[in-house]
């Protein structure tokens, strides 16, 4: 059995509710033979099915006004995480519960039309974030100058570089009004000034918003911006606590020395 319901009035103080959510991937795919192999085969292509259990048993809740921090080793299932309570993949196992609307910024530049130009991309974002045409008109110039890439906003976005998409998808999913807001590694890219503005804007989201989710492997973001935090590894939540607790937990596990440095690169 597998759910996920969206509703519209909040009647118990909730943003989120994972239940005992499993999620396996399975990808099949074409085993490569040997040179040797294929010749015995002549051709006869073998089947193989690949299976990875990215989110095992997690189980959380997490109350309106909470900003929580997903970290976790690469591979550790943070972003399937984020898909999940974005409703773009289905559970195998469980249950996800999302109170409102959810505004994503997923991995970079997904769901974007490159061929268009990122004004165009910002009022398809608006329209599919379930804004009206007159609502995303309003906001279309803001969200634009927000995103400070001068005339390349109306030029097509294969022409952007990673730091330029960044922006343009950042922007779009702050200023589209979200009661949750998730943002997964979207601010690793991007230089100083821009990730402080970006910063800026989530503390004011953090106020307005019902919830929001920070995966990123700038630790010292996660303790600033974040009031709880959680830790995955190998697709099981291993820790839930205030962000220092559960960052200093997941630093002596992986053994990583806390100098300054290394806070913002793990
Ligand atoms: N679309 C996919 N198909 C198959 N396996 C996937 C897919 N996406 C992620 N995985 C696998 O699921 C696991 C968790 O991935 P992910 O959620 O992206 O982790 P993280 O964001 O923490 O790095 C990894 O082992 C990854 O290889
Ligand atoms: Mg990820």
């Amino acid at each position: 059995m597998s759910s996920l319901s969206v509703s519209a009035k909040d009647t118990t103080g909730l943003a989120v509710r994972v239940e005992d959510l499993s999620i396996t991937y399975r990808t099949t795919f074409e085993r490569r033979p040997t040179l040797k192999q294929a010749l015995v085969r002549l051709g006869r292509g073998q089947r193989a099915v690949r299976e990875v259990e990215a989110l095992k048993n997690v189980t959380f809740e997490v109350k309106t006004g909470t900003a929580m921090g997903i970290i976790g080793s690469n591979g550790a299932g943070k972003s399937t995480l984020m898909r999940a309570m974005a409703g773009i993949l289905p559970p195998s196992n469980g249950s996800v519960e999302v109170w409102g609307k959810a505004s994503t910024l997923l991995a970079l530049g997904v769901g974007f039309n490159k061929d268009l130009s990122g004004r165009e991309n910002i009022i398809l974002g608006g329209l599919a974030s379930g804004l009206s045409r007159r609502e995303v008109e309003e906001r279309a110039d803001e969200v634009a100058d927000w995103t400070e890439i001068g005339e390349f906003i109306d030029m097509p976005m294969k022409t952007y570089s990673s730091g330029m998409q960044a922006r343009v998808g950042f922007s779009v999913a702050v200023h589209m009004k979200p009661d949750i807001l998730m943002i997964d590694e979207a601010l690793s890219t991007g230089d100083a000034h821009f990730r402080e503005k970006a910063n800026a804007k989530m503390g004011e989201l953090r106020e307005s918003a019902r919830a929001m989710f920070l995966v990123s492997h700038g630790l010292g973001s996660i303790k600033e911006m974040c009031n709880e935090a959680i830790w995955l590894d190998h697709g099981t939540l291993m820790m839930r606590g205030e962000p220092d607790e559960v960052v200093d937990a997941y630093m002596k596990f992986v053994k990583v020395k806390k100098s300054a440095t290394t806070t913002e690169d793990i």
